[in-house]
């Protein structure tokens, strides 16, 4: 069946149309509009601007997406968790089409859409039970998934995310925004041994992260020596926030057998992360399914929300246009 993808929840304005199946979620065709030039000298997003520019991407994305198009089954809206601004732009298009078309409306949640994302372009499905971790800018969650739409929160961040904390140590080192692909760039070519950053609540006995302090180390570290060598001080940064995902992910594998192991979400665009979490689930678990996003799908786009739409559909879990609300805070769990 054919879904349309809707994804304004940050600062990319992105639309797809997906044919999937039980085969699996193929693209049709997609276009996603990025802000990341105009939040560039802000060093972050600006909700207001955002929310301006969404409304003016969205009606000509979705018209350029559905050219010629037959009628979609449904339309998949990211109803949040995200920016308030953002998300209901998305939300009122697709309440909109929804009504005028008569097409039936699924509210998705951006994180479940995230967790989708290894679905796009592959044949393979999901296997239960999956262990997903979610690394992105607003998030960093350990979420254990007995089935479509059955998920726990084992673990999340206590303060910042992981990306928000490649970001912030990025702006700290004059980084344009955003600054996790910068940070790895200077990385691989640097010593990650140079320096010794501490690896937060490593040795807790729980699934949970912090990333502040990591941040304030790095603030302090810059502030008290000389920086001779950036590619030393991202590696060694890099290294330390690497650590803590995959020990923790590593740890909650053990204790929960997962069938699927899932890495998603804008961090884990990361190549070091994506290696080396691959190379030690290989070692320590070969007979777990591990599956991250192609690295087009790991920063938000609406490939991913049609991709979690798609479950629902066959479900029939649909929303009335009149009953759908965006929802900055939309806890899935
Ligand atoms: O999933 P995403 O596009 O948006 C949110 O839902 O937050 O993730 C964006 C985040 C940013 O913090 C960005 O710096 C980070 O993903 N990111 C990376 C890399 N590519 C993107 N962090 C580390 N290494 C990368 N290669
Ligand atoms: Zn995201």
């Amino acid at each position: 069946m054919k879904i349309l993808g809707i994804e304004s929840s940050c600062d990319d304005t992105s639309v797809a149309l997906l044919d999937c199946s039980q085969k699996g979620c193929f693209v049709i065709r997609e276009k996603i509009a990025s802000q990341i030039n105009l939040h560039k000298k802000y060093g972050g997003v600006v909700p207001e601007i955002a929310g301006r520019a969404h409304a003016e991407k969205i009606v000509p994305l979705i018209e350029e997406i559905l050219k010629g198009q037959p009628k979609p089954r449904a339309i998949a809206v990211t109803a949040g968790p995200g920016l308030i601004t953002g998300l209901l732009v998305g939300v009122q298009a697709a309440q909109t089409l929804s009504y005028a078309l008569k097409i039936p409306l699924i509210p998705v949640n951006h994180i479940e859409g995230h967790i989708y994302s290894v679905e796009i372009e592959a044949k393979k499905k999901i296997s239960f039970p999956a262990l997903c971790l979610i690394v992105s800018g607003g998030h960093t969650e350990l979420i254990l998934m007995k089935n479509h739409g059955q998920q726990k929160i084992i673990g999340a961040t206590k303060d910042d995310a992981a990306g928000e904390c490649f970001d912030k140590v990025a702006k700290l080192l004059g980084l344009p925004y955003p600054g996790g692909p910068q940070i790895s760039k200077l990385a691989a070519s640097g010593n990650a041994g140079a320096i010794i950053f501490p690896r937060p609540m490593l040795n807790d006995a729980n699934f949970d992260f912090s990333f502040a302090g990591l941040k304030t180390s790095a603030l302090y570290w810059l502030r008290d020596n000389q920086l001779k060598n950036i590619n030393d001080f991202c590696a060694s940064f890099e290294q330390a926030i690497i650590d803590v995902l995959v020990k923790k992910t590593l740890r909650a594998i053990k204790k929960y057998h997962p069938k699927t192991v899932i890495m998603a979400g804008g961090v884990s665009a990361n190549r070091k992360l994506r290696r080396t979490l691959e190379k030690e689930i290989q070692i320590q678990f070969p007979l777990a399914d591990f599956r991250i996003p192609q690295t087009e799908y790991c920063m938000d786009n609406a490939a991913m929300i049609a991709a979690a739409g798609y479950h629902h559909a066959v479900k029939k879990d649909f929303t009335p246009w009149n009953k759908i609300k965006a929802d900055p805070n939309w806890k899935l769990f």
